[in-house]
């Protein structure tokens, strides 16, 4: 059994009404329960949360080294700018798995740079919000 911290950056708390037509019509909350449902299929245990703030999900993510076997993290903006998230997941030592809902490369030029890729064992995107379920999936074959 694995604990699994999933992270989510900027602006996924208003999946739902944000751009449907790119990110779908499912929740947060959705995709949380979604999670939970696969992680207990799995005999995994989950920890779900959101922050529009860098510092917290860095915070988040130095915690994570002693507290859980992994991290999926889809760091929504900050993929795109953080370098700071990249050292935190560096310094996490853990296997990270990048989650995104969209796929960045197939649209502004500003989001075909992550700074999460370097560090991950995986990147999962253009899936929806089936991304995730898949992401914990991939985990039972990495750990
Ligand atoms: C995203 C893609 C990012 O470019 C964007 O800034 C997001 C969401 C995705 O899940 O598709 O906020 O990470």
């Amino acid at each position: 059994m694995a604990a699994i911290l999933i992270l989510n950056g900027p602006n996924l708390n208003m999946l739902g009404k944000r751009e449907p037509e790119i990110y779908g019509f499912e929740t947060l909350d959705d995709i949380r329960a979604m999670c939970e449902d696969k992680a207990s299929e799995l005999g995994h245990t989950i920890d779900f949360r959101q922050s529009n703030h860098e510092g917290e999900l860095i915070g988040w993510i130095q915690d994570a080294r002693d507290s859980f076997d992994g991290i999926i993290i889809n760091a929504a903006a900050y993929t795109h700018t953080s370098i700071g998230i990249h050292d935190a997941l560096k310094l996490a030592d853990k296997p990270v798995i990048e989650v995104h809902i969209s796929d960045p490369e197939t649209r502004e030029e500003f989001r075909h740079i992550s700074y999460v890729t370097p560090v991950a064992k995986e990147v999962i995107k253009g899936k929806g919000a089936k991304g995730y379920v898949l992401a914990l999936e991939a985990f039972s074959t990495i750990l």
